[in-house]
């Protein structure tokens, strides 16, 4: 093997430490610190005001200038948050009725501070880059919302003029295939959680004896109150996985539930699945993906997308059909190339004897790679560029990053200071970096396995952990 994976909670805890040294906001699982920051100004303002602090409890005055909901926090709602929080959407509650927002108000400027809402996996703050399509707020607007409840959450003009729905990016290309869950289907929560149904249904490609290059995707749910995000697996139906072809896996596992289609799908394409690429990570607010003009990702002949579907029963239930749209090109100037890589789940499958010990508030990780240890077509390019990541841990990951390392210089690639497993995607940058195959990316995951009794093994399981890293890469030009 290229390289000894290094295992120990101590000395890894000082890489980690300065690793993560990014100014990262206040430790989510504490939201009180985030009255470090930006609150505390607005509450500072709205103290020495005097009045104004006080005058949402006693009927005194309010301060005219403070921001009102129809005026100044509607619109900005609107852009960020309706694509979830509305009538029939995913999330819990309506965030464009005036009540609604008010009586949440708390529980809104803590999830906005801790960055909990709207949900987006990766730092896009600009210490670590800056990604297309990012779910992220400036601190302005987290501001405006303490200012809003600050200075008495005042209701403004319901018939201030309602500033357009933000536009969604269209699929580009002109040949379309259409792939779709099942007519229909009905979630029920599954193993992976009382309000949570994980399930993947087989998207066949039918690209006869010819590769096909995807361009670009769009997903299309047809019940947006369940239907929480979608990542669809590239897999090689003929392929060995842990017991027989992927594809025989993938039909005795369909087969265990008659009743439903599809199969249950936890960790990727199901127990003993091997997957071999991403292209498609989805979840609801962005509108279609592109690829960079003149890239695509090659798709060979045995090939299929397994469409892994998370529902979430929370806030809605019922039937859905969802579409994923797929760009197909039959060539492209520049083959893209998604490639996956965990070496701790590597070692784990060699018997290397790693884990997670139990109970440990803090167990750190860490491996590096060559990028054209990626994959053998990224090897042979000059010069690589690298222009998305997927970031993917199991249940217990906290914190990951990832540093690019080209001659000695390291750079930040991605950093997750909250993961939220529910939230899984691919994320592009708005940036893309150029890289040789012989520089290197060092990979840091951070678990916190307290509460569990027995020790975690590397694995695509439920309850065992992963650290890995996808890259979506081209040759530079
Ligand atoms: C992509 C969909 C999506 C977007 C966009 C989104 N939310 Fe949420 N939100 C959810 C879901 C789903 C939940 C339920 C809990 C969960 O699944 O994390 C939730 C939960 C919440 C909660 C409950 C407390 C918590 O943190 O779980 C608050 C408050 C909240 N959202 C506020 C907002 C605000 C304010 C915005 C916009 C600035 C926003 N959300 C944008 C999907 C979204």
């Amino acid at each position: 093997m290229v390289r000894l994976f290094r295992v120990s909670s101590i000395p890894l805890v000082a890489t980690m430490t300065s690793a993560l040294a990014l100014g990262c906001p206040a430790d989510p699982t504490e939201p009180e610190d985030g009255d470090d920051d930006a609150a505390d100004g607005a509450d500072d303002d709205a103290d020495t005001g005097g009045e104004d602090g006080d005058s949402g409890e006693t009927g005194e005055t309010l301060d005219p200038n403070a921001p009102k909901f129809f005026d100044d926090v509607l619109p900005m709602f609107i852009e960020n948050c309706s694509a979830c929080h509305i009538e029939g959407g995913l999330g819990p509650f309506n965030l464009e009725d005036y009540e609604t927002t008010k009586g949440l108000a708390e529980a809104i400027v803590v999830s906005l501070e801790t960055r909990s809402m709207p949900p987006f996996n990766v730092d896009n703050s600009g210490e670590c880059n800056t990604y297309q399509q990012a779910r992220w707020l400036d601190e302005d607007q987290i501001q405006l919302v303490s200012d809003w409840v600050d200075g008495g959450m005042q209701e403004g003009d319901p018939n201030a003029p309602l500033p357009p729905r933000p536009e969604f990016e269209e699929l580009a290309g002109e040949n379309v295939l259409e792939l779709s869950t099942p007519e229909g289907y009905l979630p029920i929560a599954d193993q992976s959680g009382p309000l949570d149904d994980y399930q993947c249904f087989l998207g066949e490609l039918n690209n006869g004896d010819a590769p096909i290059y995807i361009t670009g995707y769009e997903v299309i749910p047809g019940n947006p109150a369940v239907t929480h995000h979608m990542v669809g697996f590239l897999v090689n139906l003929e392929g060995d996985g842990a017991l027989g072809t992927n594809g025989s896996i993938m039909q005795t596992l369909d087969n265990a539930s008659p009743d439903q289609p599809g199969w249950d799908c936890f960790g990727a394409a199901g127990n003993g699945v091997r997957v071999e690429g991403t292209p498609v990570t989805w979840a609801p607010g962005g509108g279609a993906f592109n690829f960079p003009e003149g890239t695509g990702i090659r798709i060979d002949p045995g090939y299929a997308l397994v469409m892994q579907t998370h529902y979430n029963l929370a806030n809605g239930n019922g039937e859905d059909t969802t579409k994923v749209r797929l760009s197909i090109e039959d060539e492209v100037e520049r083959e893209a190339v998604n490639a996956l890589f965990d070496q701790f789940l590597i070692s784990g499958l060699q018997g290397g004897g790693l884990e997670i010990p139990p109970n440990e508030e803090s167990f750190v990780y860490t491996w590096d790679q060559r990028i054209g240890n990626f994959d053998e077509r990224i090897a042979a390019w000059d010069r690589v560029e690298i222009f998305g990541v997927l970031p993917h841990m199991h249940e217990l990951g906290r914190r990951m990053q990832a540093q690019f390392v080209s001659s000695g210089e390291e750079s930040c690639g991605m950093y997750v200071d909250r993961w939220d497993f529910e939230w899984q995607q691919g994320f592009m940058y708005e940036e893309p970096f150029v890289l040789e195959p012989n520089d290197s990316v060092v990979v840091t995951c951070e678990w916190n396995s307290m509460g569990k009794n027995s020790p975690t093994t590397p694995g695509l399981g439920t309850q065992q952990e992963m650290c890995l890293l996808g890259i979506y890469a081209a040759e530079a030009q």
